[in-house]
């Protein structure tokens, strides 16, 4: 590897980037080198910010032509140090930040074309001003970008009824890792011409290549929503509360989402504004969100209806449907603020795992039990988008307990909720990828063909081996 604080390099850089294109101070690289979670911190001489495709193109054919590994960047809130490069100070951080515009909207075809630093709040703002609905949801929408999101393939809370950022994708376009330009930006829902590179990139992690745009699908606006916040009985009420949701009109429910007392509690405890909306503390919470851009679809009086109907069931025992979008917004910042609450109350190990819908409540349970008789005191914090079996089995570190001894049993805490996982047939790595964090889990959960194709089509694209080394593949 050749030294990339050489000053031929960083003036190479300077001369494609101009001065607002590349940061090279500490203090303006400092946030680019550590994950959201503080989990890993990188180096790297430079963080270049290109403010157009062609600027990528030429930054990543000089990173081609002197072996420099870079790793891209989007809001960097990446939950498996995705976009943080590694501690050898080798690598170039590839911000995509200025990549900022909305090309095109276009309510007759119902897509936008968004360049990759579009941040994802951006992006539904632009769809909702133009009458439509971009319908990716997620608690970092406001840092998150459509690059990131693509390139994780991330899902969020409204997968049940949308999809993951896969399914929400028309085409792409990508710098390839020798600095081509591919302008994949179909805007066609049928395209059945060979190998799809377009969905390769999707989920890559930017191992393959770097998403400079892409054609995003719209749907209608919804013209009637309801959001309710209920405390049911158990896990498994939960489900069969979802169940009846979705049986009486499935196209409608947006969001179903799971949340534990205890997860509940530390919003309510770390998270100004955000209070208990019933009258009496749960063990378990959901939040369902109906959507239908039907004016007249009668939302609020079937969700009580059918809230009427669990309650005589056993299922609820409590809910509140809010009564304007103000009081829509408060219910979902309980849920919203999950993960910064957690972060709050001390140290944290996640676990993005998915199993079967039907197994969630079992999954819940025997991880809940395993992870305390695995560390006493330590407190169970599941929560999630239990509509599609993705729940986040955290563990908080035991109160008084040192964070630093209790990160170090991570892996050991990880290894528990995985077994259980495996054994009920879900995934270890539901909707956050793989990144830095889990690449020691590829070989014993994809290993064999699975993995020797995944390597293939790594050496085929990346031969040099200098797109986000080190994450994905182990
Ligand atoms: P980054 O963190 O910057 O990068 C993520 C990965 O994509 C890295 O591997 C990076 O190298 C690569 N990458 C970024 N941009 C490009 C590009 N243009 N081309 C190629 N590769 C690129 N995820 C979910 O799926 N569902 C959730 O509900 C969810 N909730 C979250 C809540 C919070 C509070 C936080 C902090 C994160 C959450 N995430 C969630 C995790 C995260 O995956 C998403 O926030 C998002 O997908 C990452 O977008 P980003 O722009 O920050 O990407
Ligand atoms: C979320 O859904 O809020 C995030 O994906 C979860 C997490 O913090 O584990
Ligand atoms: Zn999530």
């Amino acid at each position: 590897m050749p030294d990339t604080h050489a000053p031929a390099l960083l003036d190479r850089l300077a001369a494609i980037l101009g001065p607002r294109g590349l940061l090279t101070e500490a203090a303006d690289i400092a946030p680019h080198l550590v994950d959201w979670r503080n989990l890993y911190q990188g180096a790297s001489p430079a963080v270049a910010r290109p403010g157009s495709v062609e600027e990528v193109a030429a930054v990543v054919r000089l990173c081609a032509e002197t072996r420099t590994p870079l790793v891209p960047q989007g809001g960097n809130t990446s939950m498996v140090a995705g976009a943080t490069p590694d501690a050898t100070g080798r690598t170039i951080v590839l911000s995509l930040a200025r990549l900022n515009r909305i090309r095109d909207l276009d309510p007759a075809d119902m897509t936008m074309t968004a360049e990759a630093g579009v941040v994802l709040k951006a992006a539904q703002d632009a769809a909702a001003e133009a009458g439509c609905l971009f319908p990716l949801s997620l608690g970092a929408e406001g840092t998150a970008t459509i690059g990131g999101v693509l390139s994780t393939n991330a899902g969020g809370n409204t997968t049940v009824r949308y999809g993951n950022a896969r399914e929400l994708m028309l085409g792409i376009e990508a710098v390839l890792p020798d600095g081509s330009v591919w302008n994949g930006l179909r805007r066609l829902r049928k395209d059945n011409t060979g190998y799809a590179l377009r969905h390769l990139l999707v989920g890559a992690e930017g191992t393959l290549g770097v998403i400079t745009a892409a054609v995003l699908r719209l749907f209608p606006r919804p013209n009637d929503t309801a959001t309710a916040f209920c405390a049911v009985a158990d896990e498994d009420a939960a489900l069969a509360l979802f169940r009846r949701f979705r049986g009486r009109d499935e196209a409608a429910v947006r969001a179903f989402e799971y949340m534990s007392g205890a997860g509940v509690d530390l919003a309510v405890k770390h998270i100004e504004g955000v209070a208990l909306p019933l009258g009496a503390r749960a063990d378990h919470y959901v939040l369902v969100d109906l959507a239908s851009p039907r004016p007249d679809a009668g939302l609020r009086g079937m969700a009580e209806a059918v809230l009427e109907e669990a309650f005589e069931a056993g299922e609820v025992l409590d809910a509140t449907l809010a009564d304007s979008d103000a009081a829509a917004k408060r219910l979902w910042r309980i849920r919203e603020e999950h993960p910064e609450a957690q972060k709050r109350e001390g140290a944290s190990v996640k676990n993005d795992v998915s199993v079967p819908v039907s197994k969630v409540p079992e999954m819940i349970r025997r991880c809940s039990a395993a992870l305390v008789a695995l560390i006493p005191g330590s407190r169970p914090v599941p929560f999630g988008h239990i509509g599609d079996g993705n729940i986040h089995m955290n563990l908080e570190q035991p109160e008084g307990m040192d964070p630093a001894a209790f990160l170090a049993r991570s892996h050991d805490i990880m290894d528990c909720v995985n077994a259980i996982v495996r054994d009920l047939g879900g995934s270890f790595s539901a909707e956050h990828g793989i990144g830095r964090l889990k690449t020691d889990m590829m070989e014993s959960w994809r290993g064999g063909p699975e993995l020797a194709a995944m390597r293939a089509i790594k050496s085929a694209l990346d031969p040099l081996g200098i797109m986000n080394p080190g994450k994905v593949l182990p």
